[in-house]
């Protein structure tokens, strides 16, 4: 299907009030409407507990495109945008809540052409999430509808099956998208591409050439206003459980038969099987100091801001080759990326001369910022005599393709309204990541506490030892 035969379709988003939708959503949505990639028939419904008018509705929009977006929300474009825009208040917990959308529903179809297309955005905390799918359920709006989760999807194994167990009492799996951005980032997708269609990574990209796997994702920021979610939440369940772990499935992954959602997806899915449960002994949670003041934290809050964990990927491909996972607030610098070390050469030929043992070569994905791949090698510094030097060869998005980056989310959004579920979560990925962590989560490791604009605790140079971590950035200080 191309975007052009994007199906007519009215988008209701639950939590409209919220800063997801403020932050992203909205911003978003005004992007594809001034690229012309929404369809025809097309409509935002805000819905959540705040008693707003359309009006009051549209002017927080373009407050939020204003302070998030990547074009100012003026002149003609925008006023035509915002008759798009409608929002109704409401509950989530009341049998029946929902019923009044309906009526709602059936005149946005009348004057926006939406054609009784439904696409539903649960940008509320998780817990509401039950209450959604139940209401919906009470208006009967779910047939043929499509509905996007926000992560984190449950807190562990036995939430997350119930959690799926009620979304499946109302919706097919066909009609769910559960939606984590890093999939969205073109960094991202680029490593399939990366691998796939290039010759000569594939026959690399295994146990025999590659020592060790490391992925990055550093924030400089802190908790900044969500303290009170993330003492729900932690590092581990934020961003390992979900970020860093599609990272590793597409680094990991065989190659899928087609570029069928399905195909792609069982690929993911089997390197999660493949991997072994993670061992609290193998991980290391760190705190940032100061994080304990932040509004919302508990003065005793033993929560993690950081942490990094080793993990087996149990397969032919990468039997006895380690996967290093290591994020965290308040760090040196922002930067996501991978690092693939290759084993060190099988014998050296330079002994006996100046020249030291050459370093391991490696190949780094910034995911994040100045995205780009870079290769690092060893090679002869001119003039008299062997001496080495550190050399890279560069790959710049913005330099090669002059584009800008869009934000994951345009994508992603585009995507679920196409209904293509490629970049979107199976039930049992999400399933299985929570079991890869089971231990970790409940038998945690103690919490160790760093200081701000480092990379973290020392304990993880240890976990990683004798190897090193990757400073992040070395080889592209941007
Ligand atoms: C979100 C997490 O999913 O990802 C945040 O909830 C985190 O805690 C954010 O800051 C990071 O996303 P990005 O795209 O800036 O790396």
């Amino acid at each position: 299907m191309s975007i052009h035969d994007l199906p007519p379709q009215a988008v209701v988003i639950f939590g409209a009030s919220g800063d997801l939708t403020k932050r992203k959503l909205i911003p978003a949505f005004y992007h594809l409407f001034l690229e012309g990639l929404l369809p025809k028939g097309f409509a935002i419904v805000g819905y959540s507990r705040t008693e707003l008018s359309d009006r009051e509705f549209r002017e927080h929009a373009r407050e939020a495109v204003k302070r998030f977006g990547r074009r100012e929300p003026s002149g003609e474009v925008w006023r035509d945008f915002a008759q798009h825009l409608s929002y109704l208040p409401g509950e989530f917990s009341d049998e029946g809540a929902m019923n009044h959308l309906v009526k709602h529903l059936e005149s946005i179809d009348r004057r926006r052409g939406t054609a009784g297309g439904r696409f539903f955005y649960a940008a509320t905390p998780p817990a509401a999430y039950p209450d959604i799918v139940h209401r919906i359920a009470d208006a009967h709006l779910q047939p043929g509808a499509k509905i996007v989760f926000e992560k984190p999807f449950g807190r562990d194994l036995r939430t997350a099956r119930e959690l799926n167990d009620t979304i499946h009492e109302v919706f097919d799996e066909s009609q769910v998208f559960r939606i984590d951005h890093y999939l969205g980032k073109e960094t991202v997708q680029n490593v399939l591409v990366l691998r796939f269609a290039n010759g000569m990574f594939e026959p690399i990209w295994n146990r025999r050439y590659i020592d060790h796997v490391q992925i990055t994702v550093a924030e400089d920021i802190g908790v900044e206003d969500r303290g009170v979610f993330y003492e729900q939440t932690g590092a581990i369940r934020d961003m390992v459980s979900t970020h860093l772990f599609q990272v590793m499935t597409f680094l990991a992954m065989e190659p899928p038969v087609s570029f069928e959602p399905d195909r792609l997806r069982d690929e993911t899915v089997k390197v999660l099987r493949a991997t072994m449960v993670c061992d609290p002994d193998r991980t290391v949670r760190g705190q940032y100091r100061g994080y304990r003041d932040e509004p919302g934290v508990s003065d005793e809050s033993t929560v993690e801001t950081y942490a990094a964990l080793e993990l087996e990927v149990d397969n032919w491909r990468w039997a006895g080759v380690p996967f290093y996972l290591r994020t965290g607030k308040r760090l040196a610098r922002k930067a996501s990326e991978i690092t693939l070390k290759f084993r060190k050469v099988p014998f050296n030929v330079f002994r006996g001369t100046d020249l030291d043992l050459p370093k391991r070569d490696h190949l780094t994905i910034r995911i994040q910022p100045n995205e780009g791949v870079t290769l690092a090698l060893n090679a002869k510094r001119p003039g008299p005599g062997l001496e080495l030097g550190r050399v890279t060869m560069d790959f710049d998005y913005e330099r090669e393709f002059q584009a800008e980056i869009v934000d994951s989310y345009e994508l992603l959004l585009l995507e679920a309204l196409e209904g293509d579920h490629t970049l979107f979560l199976r039930e049992d990925a999400v399933e299985r990541a929570w079991e890869v962590l089971d231990d970790v989560l409940s038998r945690p490791s103690p919490v160790v506490p760093y200081d701000p604009g480092t990379w973290g605790p020392p304990e993880a140079d240890a976990l990683i030892a004798p190897r090193r971590w990757h400073v992040a950035s070395l080889d592209h200080p941007g």
